[in-house]
C-alpha cells in the first residue's frame, strides 16, 4: 500500500519534469526561431553566423522529434503551445507571435529529415512581406518552390479548433480553484466567528493550488480577479490580492516555497477585519473618526490571530500587521523611527492598494478603470510603495489588464486578451462593431496590427464594464 503510493508520487514527480523538460526545449526552440529570423536580414544565406543559428535550431527540433512523428508548435491567442502544454515566453519574444498571425500562421510544423539549409530558407520568407503567404497558391506552392518539404504551416482557425480543448480545460480549473480559495476564506472567516479554531491550514494547500495553476498559466486565474463582485467582495478581495501576489512572485522568480507564503500573506492579509463591526466594513459614506479608529485595528488584529498558527509561516502574519504601513502619511499602525516593511509586506500593499483602486466597492459609484489605478501606483512609487515592486507589478499586469475593456479610435470595444510586448497595445477580444452592435463570432485581433504603416487600431479609453452592461463573465469562463 505504502509502496504503491510512492510509486504514484514518483511517477507524479517523474512526469511533472518531464513536462518542464519539455517545455523548456520547446522554449529554447522558439528562441532559436526567434535568433535566426534576426539573423536571416542580416547575413547571406551562406553566412557561418546564419549556418549557425540553423544548425543550432535543427538540433533542438531533432531532439525533440526522438519517439514523435512531427513537432508542433501552435499559436492561439497571442500564447505558444507545444502540442497541448503551453509554453510561457518572455515579453520579446512576443513580437515573432505576432509575425506570425499577421501572415494567418496558427501552427508550424516539423517533421523528420529536416535540414538546416530549409531552417534558413523558410525564416527568410518569414521576413519578407506578410502579404506574400496569402498570395499565388499560399505558403505551400512557395515552399515547394524553395524545395522546403520538411516545414508544414497550419492556418489560424483550424488550429484553434484543436487547442482549444486543452485552453478551455485551463480556464475551467482556474475557475474551480478561485472558487475554492473564495470557499476557504469565507469558511474561515465564519469560523473565527463562531469562536472555533479556524482551519488554517486548509490555506496552505489553497495557496499551493493556486501556485501551480499560476506556474502553468498566469493569464487565466489573474484574468478571474478582474471580475469584481458586488455581493462577495470582502471575500473576493483577499483572493485576488493573493493571486496578484503570487503572479508577481512567479514574476520576479521567488522559489515555490516562497511564492507560497507570499500568496498567504496576500490571502490573510486582511483577516483583522473579521474584528470590525459589519456595518463599518460595508458603510458606504464617509467614516467617523471613531469608526476609522475600529478600522486601523485590522492589522493588529490580524496579526494576533495569525501569531499562533500551526504550520503558517510568521511571514504571513507580518504582512497582515505591517500591509498598510507604507510611507505615507495615511500608514498604519504607526511606528516610532524609521519604517522597515518586509518586501512581502510590500507586495502585499501594492496588490491590495491596486485591487482596492480597481474594485466595485460599495464607496465607489463605479469601478476606476485599471489603467487609472496603474497610474496612481506610479504616482505613488517611491513615496508609498517599494518602487522595483511597482515598476513590475506594471509589466506583469499591462497598462491594460487583461480582463479590461478598452474603447478603440475605431469605434469597436476590445476585451484585453493578452499582454503584447507593447503594454498600450495589447491583443484584445472584438465584441462590439462599429455600429455597437454585439459581435457573436471570435474576433480577436492585436493593437500591434498595422495597415500602410499606421496602427489599425489605439486605443481611446477604457470602459466600465458595468456602465456598459456588458457581462465580462461571459467571455471569460
Ligand atoms: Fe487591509
Ligand atoms: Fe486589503
Amino acid at each position: 500500500m505504502v509502496d504503491e503510493k510512492k510509486d504514484k508520487e514518483g511517477e507524479a514527480r517523474h512526469s511533472f519534469f518531464a513536462k518542464q523538460l519539455l517545455i523548456d526545449s520547446a522554449r529554447t526552440a522558439f528562441q532559436q526561431i526567434a535568433a535566426i529570423m534576426r539573423n536571416v536580414s542580416l547575413y547571406p544565406e551562406d553566412h557561418p553566423f546564419l549556418i549557425t543559428s540553423a544548425d543550432k535550431l535543427r538540433k533542438t527540433i531533432e531532439a525533440l522529434l526522438l519517439g514523435r512523428k512531427d513537432v508542433a508548435f501552435y499559436l492561439v491567442g497571442g500564447e505558444l503551445f507545444f502540442e497541448t502544454l503551453s509554453v510561457p515566453i518572455e515579453q520579446s519574444l512576443t513580437v515573432l507571435l505576432e509575425q506570425f498571425a499577421a501572415r494567418d500562421i496558427g501552427g508550424i510544423i516539423f517533421q523528420p529529415g529536416l535540414t538546416s539549409l530549409e531552417l534558413s530558407r523558410f525564416a527568410g520568407l518569414m521576413s519578407k512581406d506578410p502579404s506574400l503567404f496569402g498570395s499565388a497558391g499560399g505558403h505551400a506552392a512557395i515552399f515547394a518552390k524553395q524545395e522546403i518539404t520538411h516545414i508544414e504551416l497550419h492556418r489560424v482557425l483550424l488550429t484553434e479548433k484543436k487547442v482549444a480543448g486543452a485552453l478551455r480545460g485551463g480556464v475551467e480549473k482556474s475557475t474551480e480553484i478561485y472558487q475554492d480559495a473564495l470557499n476557504a476564506v469565507k469558511e474561515m472567516v465564519q469560523s473565527i466567528h463562531l469562536d472555533k479554531t479556524a482551519n488554517l491550514r486548509k490555506i496552505n494547500s489553497i495557496v499551493q493550488a493556486m501556485v501551480d495553476n499560476v506556474l502553468d498559466n498566469r493569464d487565466s486565474l489573474v484574468g478571474l480577479t478582474s471580475l469584481k463582485m458586488y455581493d462577495e467582495y470582502t471575500y473576493a478581495h483577499s483572493v485576488n490580492v493573493s493571486i496578484l501576489c503570487v503572479s508577481l512572485g512567479t514574476f520576479l522568480s521567488f522559489d515555490k516555497p516562497q511564492i507560497s507564503i507570499l500568496g498567504a500573506c496576500g490571502l490573510m492579509h486582511d483577516i483583522g477585519k473579521v474584528t470590525v463591526p459589519h456595518e463599518v466594513i460595508n458603510k458606504p459614506g464617509k467614516l467617523t473618526d471613531d469608526e476609522w479608529e475600529q478600522v486601523k485595528r485590522h492589522p493588529v488584529e490580524g496579526a494576533l490571530l495569525l501569531s499562533d498558527t500551526p504550520g503558517l509561516s510568521k511571514l504571513v502574519m507580518v504582512a497582515a500587521y505591517e500591509h498598510h504601513q507604507h510611507g505615507d502619511v495615511r500608514g498604519y499602525p504607526k511606528v516610532e523611527g524609521e519604517l522597515k516593511q518586509h518586501p512581502f509586506s510590500q507586495i502585499v500593499s501594492i496588490a491590495d492598494a491596486y485591487e482596492a483602486l480597481t474594485a466595485a466597492r460599495v464607496y465607489y459609484s463605479a469601478q476606476m478603470p485599471p489603467d487609472n489605478a496603474m497610474r496612481i501606483l506610479i504616482a505613488k512609487r517611491g513615496v508609498a510603495f517599494n518602487p522595483v515592486f511597482v515598476k513590475a507589478f506594471v509589466n506583469m499586469i499591462g497598462i491594460f489588464p487583461i480582463g479590461s475593456l478598452l474603447k478603440l479610435d475605431t469605434g469597436e470595444i476590445g476585451l484585453v486578451l493578452h499582454q503584447t510586448q507593447d503594454l498600450m497595445r495589447p491583443r484584445v477580444l472584438l465584441l462590439t462593431a462599429f455600429d455597437g452592435s454585439e459581435l457573436n463570432a471570435d474576433a480577436e485581433v492585436s493593437l500591434l496590427e498595422t495597415a500602410g504603416g499606421r496602427y489599425k487600431r489605439s486605443v481611446a479609453g477604457t470602459i466600465d464594464p458595468n456602465a456598459a452592461k456588458i457581462n465580462l463573465k461571459k467571455y471569460m469562463t
